[in-house]
């Protein structure tokens, strides 16, 4: 048969993409209880969001800027940044804003990279950092992990004349793993600064040492001395922002001119750059989120050990659980979850099939995933 589309003409690097398997929507399993008339509570846990919901601050400054839905927003998000730039201790200049911080991933990966080059990122990252770099046409090369995180030396060793881009993600997702600080102070120095590296801190909010002087999250303190670095948060996560898109980079105000004008002009609504600066200033829900994450993950933790399941320990908002010991793959044990209203993620497309990976949820949303679980169990 003759070509019939462009879709068979598109490059192959393109038509080659996997597909991303999202998890099931708890509007779809609610329409499929009621189609089978059995409400039942649903325990969302698939998708790192924040069980607090969004703060009241952010909802009020979203309503009060509906009204102006007619209007573009400000295309440079200028209060926000001015509020970023304040509180990180770096200048506007450094600062892009994103439709969340997977816009930022790749932008970076196609302002950075040209087809034929590489990217180095960890075995068991983020899934979308392989689907950044393939999208330009350049290689991925996949680390090996070790102990399910990074491996630093491995990948400095894996950069080569080739490579354009380096992915960190710190901490990582799914694993939950966290590089230690000083480890990767050095790994960012080691690597040649004609090679950008993409320090994706999404979960960087839930470090329980945030505001103390060692912790992870002041690698933006390390751009002025390591301007190939480009360090990216999310508002999706702690934040209780997913469903509104806005993330946020730092870097050298070289990198980040480049990044802004290759974004799309409009890429942040006036509602989400709003929702950001409310939700940016009120520390009482951010110190919730963050204390309900830490009891949530000594509750799921405790939970595990009397079940007997080996899991991953996590430095975010979630938890990789090994499921072998069930005789059941990590996909089959999210669907009896499903069953009792629990969602929650299989890993086999993070290559981890023996794997599941639950979300901090509220304490009786982690009550009903480990009284599930021991269902599944029995
Ligand atoms: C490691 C990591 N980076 C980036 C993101 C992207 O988040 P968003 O686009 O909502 O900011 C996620 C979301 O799950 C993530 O897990």
């Amino acid at each position: 048969m003759s070509l019939s589309n462009p879709a068979d003409t598109a490059p192959d690097y393109i038509r080659n993409l996997p597909r991303y398997v999202p998890g099931k929507p708890a509007s779809e399993v609610k329409r499929e209880q009621a189609k089978q008339s059995q409400p039942q509570r649903l325990h969302r846990m698939a998708s790192n969001e924040n069980p607090l919901g969004v703060s009241d601050k952010a909802l009020a400054a979203m309503q009060a800027v509906m009204a102006d839905a007619a209007n573009y927003p400000d295309p440079s998000g200028h209060q926000l940044k001015a509020r970023l730039s304040a509180r990180l201790r770096v200048e506007a200049q450094q600062l892009v804003l994103g439709n969340g911080s997977s816009e930022l991933l790749d932008l970076a990966a196609r302002c950075f990279l040209r087809a034929g080059d590489e990217a180095v990122y960890s075995q068991y990252a983020f899934q979308a950092y392989p689907v950044a770099i393939h999208a330009v046409g350049a290689t991925p090369v996949c680390v090996p992990a070790r102990d399910y995180g990074h491996d630093l030396d491995a990948m400095r060793a894996a950069i080569t004349e080739r490579t354009g881009l380096v992915f960190i993600a710190n901490p990582n997702n799914p694993t939950g793993t966290l590089l230690d600080a000083a480890a990767l102070q050095r790994f960012v120095a080691a690597v040649p600064r004609h090679i950008l590296v993409v320090l994706d801190e999404a979960y960087g909010e839930f470090l329980p040492c945030v505001e103390n002087a060692a912790d992870a999250l002041h690698s933006c303190d390390w751009i002025a001395e390591h301007p190939h670095l480009l360090v990216l948060r999310t508002f999706s996560k702690a934040y209780g922002l997913a469903g509104m898109r806005v993330g946020y980079g730092v870097a050298h105000p070289a990198v980040a001119d480049l990044l802004n004008r290759l974004r799309l002009t409009f890429n942040t609504s006036a509602m989400a750059q709003a929702a950001a600066e409310a939700a940016f200033d009120d520390a009482d829900f951010l110190q919730r989120s963050r204390s309900n994450n830490a009891q949530g993950m000594v509750q799921l933790e405790q939970g595990l050990q009397a079940l007997g399941l080996p899991f991953i320990r996590s430095h975010a908002n979630f938890i990789a659980i090994d499921v072998s010991s069930t005789g059941r793959t990590g996909a089959e044990v999210a669907q009896q979850l499903l069953a009792a209203g629990v969602i929650i993620r299989p890993l086999g497309a993070n290559q981890l099939p023996q794997f599941i990976r639950v979300t901090v949820g509220l304490p009786e949303d982690n009550v009903a995933f480990l009284g599930a679980l021991k269902q599944v169990l029995s």
